[in-house]
């Protein structure tokens, strides 16, 4: 059997640009060992870790913001197993959508796990596939740790966190990350005692600094615990807990702590597992990614690949644009991703987003910008809604206007961080959005302030 494109992995980057390639007129195949489409992200990922995120902020919501709205009673109680069972129903609505949309478009699902014999030919299982193009889009899988020993049941990885048989009394978290605040926000609101143990003396590297500090802020009020500049050395199991050490940096003073469950989130690294790289030649980056040039090119002749397994953002959508611009580019078009303008989001409450610039890389680069901040407090819905936690911040060139980044804290900041994506990927000055009408009362006028206060002064501040 032959094909215009076979894609290796059905997550975000694959299904995306099987899907775009079939589109464009392109004969093609999706090989995925899984039982279902969808990889990481609608497995266990993105969507099931927003399920939990969802039911878990609904019970604070009730727990701790219904009485002042005047809605008394019985407050919900939690039945986990049904909680997780609301999730698996989520996966499979979304896993199914992916399979249908492979149906509607044409595109073949080779099902089982690929690996590369020679240029041009994907093999499995028994049967070999002839492919004028080949995509790897096979994702990403949790970094190991020097001493933790991952047993998925007791220290578990962001998979394991999202199927334990109990809600843990004490939940360690090491990494104060993405996965490990939102996963730790989960269980902190089911009621387990939560840690976290960073490397850092901050928490989410890489995020604007002052957003950084109030998001460790707010989840200390909800109760989570930060342990900082302590670097874990190691955490063991034995009969179903779990201790876990580590030395403060500062004075490399041991220490030890003990849990139920100990979460690991210290970051992912590429899956290429049984692909046959090696023996095929493939040029890899010093961090084990795969490397390419700005068309998704390897070294090797018509062997291309995107996402988690090259370098850039360990992202859904970032994977989701480069299987869309390969696709292009393989159609005869002109794909194209701008990695100026990819936005980051913790599903946190308050949740956390940026793009762009933050001041920190701003600085570094030694260029001259201004910051206009609003918070959420003199936001009107956000008020009504118990939502006044946090603020937008807009970073704007002290020149010309033109927004360099964003930075959000609060009520649907995910949501929010679009208007500025959208602004920066049309050059707009901080003026063009403030002089653009927003409706009120919505959050997004929050944003508009945040404009407003680059140029002559937000209003309700
Ligand atoms: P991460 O890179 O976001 O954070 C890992 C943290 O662990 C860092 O703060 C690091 O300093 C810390 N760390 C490393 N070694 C340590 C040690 N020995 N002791 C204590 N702390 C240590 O990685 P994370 O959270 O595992 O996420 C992996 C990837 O998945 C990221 O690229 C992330 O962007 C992505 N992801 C994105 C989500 C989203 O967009 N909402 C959700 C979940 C994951």
């Amino acid at each position: 059997m032959s094909y215009d494109l076979i894609v290796i992995g059905a997550g975000p980057g694959g299904y995306v640009c099987a899907i775009r390639a079939a589109q464009l007129g392109l004969k093609v195949a999706c090989v995925e060992g899984r039982d279902t489409l969808g990889g990481t992200c609608l497995n266990v990922g993105c969507i099931p870790s927003k399920a939990l995120l969802h039911a878990t902020h609904q019970l604070h919501e009730a727990e701790h913001n219904f009485e002042a709205m005047g809605l008394t009673g019985a407050k919900p109680k939690v039945d986990w197993k049904k909680m997780l069972g609301y999730k698996s129903d989520v996966i499979g609505q979304n896993t199914k959508g992916i399979e249908f949309l492979f149906k509607k478009n044409k595109v073949d699902w080779i099902k089982g796990w690929a690996s590369l014999p020679a240029p041009g030919k994907v093999q499995v299982g028994d049967t070999t596939y002839d492919a004028k193009k080949i995509v790897i889009a096979s994702g990403s899988q949790s970094s190991p740790l020097n001493g933790v020993e991952v047993d998925e049941k007791t220290i578990v990885t962001s998979t394991g966190a999202l199927e334990l048989v109990k809600i843990p009394k004490k939940l360690i978290v090491i990494g104060a990350g993405v996965i490990g605040l939102e996963m730790g926000s989960v269980y902190a609101r089911l009621g387990a005692e939560v840690t976290v143990v960073e490397y850092l003396d901050r928490i989410i590297p890489g995020n604007d600094g002052e957003v950084a500090k109030s998001f460790q802020r707010l989840l200390g009020k909800q109760g989570i615990t930060f342990i900082l500049g302590a670097a874990v050395q190691s955490a063991t199991a034995t009969k179903g807990k779990a201790t876990v050490s580590y030395k403060l940096r500062k004075d490399d003073s041991e220490h030890t702590l003990d849990a139920d469950t100990v979460l690991l989130a210290t970051g992912r690294r590429p899956f290429v597992d049984g692909l046959g790289l090696d023996a095929l030649g493939v040029k890899m980056t010093e961090r084990g990614q795969i490397a390419t040039d700005k068309h998704y090119a390897t070294n090797v002749e018509g062997l291309y690949a995107i996402g988690d397994v090259i370098e850039g953002p360990m992202l859904a959508h970032k994977a989701e644009d480069e299987g869309m611009a390969v696709a292009e580019i393989l159609a005869g078009q002109a794909g194209h991703v701008n990695y100026g303008v990819i936005p980051g989001v913790i599903y946190t409450w308050p949740e956390v987003a940026s793009v762009g610039e933050t001041e920190e890389t701003l600085k570094e680069a030694g260029r001259a910008y201004k910051v206009g901040k609003f918070s959420f407090m003199g936001n009107g819905r956000a008020k009504a809604n118990f939502a006044g936690d946090g603020f937008v911040k807009i970073l704007a060139d002290k020149h010309t206007d033109r927004i360099l980044g964003a930075h959000i804290i609060g009520p649907y900041a995910g949501d929010l961080i679009h208007e500025l994506c959208v602004a920066m990927e049309f050059g707009a000055s901080a003026e063009d959005l403030a002089r653009t009408c927003h409706a009120h009362p919505t959050y997004s006028e929050a944003v508009r302030e945040a404009a407003l206060a680059c140029g002559d002064g937000a209003i309700h501040a």
